[in-house]
């Protein structure tokens, strides 16, 4: 790090990097929840340090969100794609190490900041339905991720999708997973959570479900997470966003609406070229209606 660097700015973080003997390569500008630097570690090797940024660290509930990350990430990284945390902690302000897995973010792929994904369908299906899998494991142990979107999601470099930023991550049932390690404080973590919590939006417009960007009291389940992949798959095989160039209020407008494929279409002219017409019924606003089974939408992809 030199001396004009803006981690400095940071005592505490600072004080926290030399703690645990990383050297800072470089640090991501995003970060909402986070600060994300990735260093060496002498045991890790090149890593992921993520920990919890200044302006939120006296703020309880941000704990709180910290912890269901931690908890949600290091139950399922045995299990499916979610890298893995190294080591973690709560003092002075809650941080953990994971494992660096690239720097090539399907967002970075898609707009063509690095390499550019091989054009092959069969190959970019392969990764979508990699991504199915991993929803699919987690929601089986009871998690959805509820911010599925290409900038959380880090592609190695076999193509791997790997779906990082559990922040906003909630448990929805109770499972053998869970109960097998119910000694860590996991019921409290997740308690009492729901969707939104009022004038607050969790997960990005854009890549979220209608009712997950506007409802105080919606219950979350897998729904949230197929809505998001719907979108994700669109874009990775189309390579243009339903929603590309459109404002935060006019998306939410037309999530509300649609209703009937021809809406689709006026969207997205030739999305008809790639998908069966029947991809509108995951996308319908009515929760009622939608399609929400992850099984279906496997056999869509497999018959593109
Ligand atoms: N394990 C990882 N390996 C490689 N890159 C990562 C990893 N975790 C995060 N990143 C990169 O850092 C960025 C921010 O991390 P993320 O966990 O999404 O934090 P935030 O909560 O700030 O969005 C990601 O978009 C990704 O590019
Ligand atoms: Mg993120």
């Amino acid at each position: 790090m030199d001396s004009h660097s803006p981690l400095l700015d940071d005592g505490q973080l600072h004080e926290l990097i030399s703690q645990l003997n990383i050297t800072v390569l470089y640090k991501h500008d995003r970060g909402n929840m986070g600060d994300v630097l990735v260093g060496l570690h002498r045991s890790y090797g090149k890593v992921i340090l993520k920990a919890l940024t200044k302006r939120l660290r006296s703020n309880i509930r941000f704990h709180m969100r910290w912890e269901r990350e931690l908890y949600a990430t290091t139950l399922l990284s045995n299990y499916t794609l979610v890298p893995q945390i190294f080591s973690s902690g709560l003092e002075p302000y809650p941080w953990f190490i994971q494992e660096f897995i690239s720097d090539q973010s399907l967002e970075r792929f898609l707009k063509g900041d690095c390499h550019k994904l091989p054009v092959d369908k069969p190959v970019r299906r392969n990764m979508l339905l990699q991504l199915l899998d991993i929803v699919g494991t987690a929601a089986r142990h009871g998690f959805v991720h509820r911010d599925i979107r290409p900038d959380n999601i880090v592609v190695d470099k076999f193509l791997r999708p790997y779906l990082i930023d559990w922040g906003v991550v909630a448990r929805v049932r109770t499972n053998e997973l869970v109960k097998a390690t119910d000694s860590t404080p996991l019921t409290k973590i997740f308690s009492g959570e729901r969707l939104t919590e009022p004038s607050r939006c969790h997960g990005v417009i854009g890549y979220i479900a209608p009712e997950q960007s506007s409802a105080y009291y919606d219950m979350p389940s897998i729904k949230n997470d197929i809505y998001s992949l719907v979108l994700v798959a669109i874009e990775v095989l189309t390579g243009t966003g339903l929603f590309n160039g459109k404002e935060d209020e006019e998306i939410l407008a037309i999530q509300m609406k649609l209703k009937d494929p021809d809406q689709l279409l006026e969207l997205h002219p030739t999305l008809f070229d790639v998908f069966p017409p029947e991809i509108h019924r995951f996308l319908l606003a009515d929760t009622a209606r939608r399609n929400q089974d992850l099984e279906q939408l496997r056999t869509i992809l497999l018959h593109l």
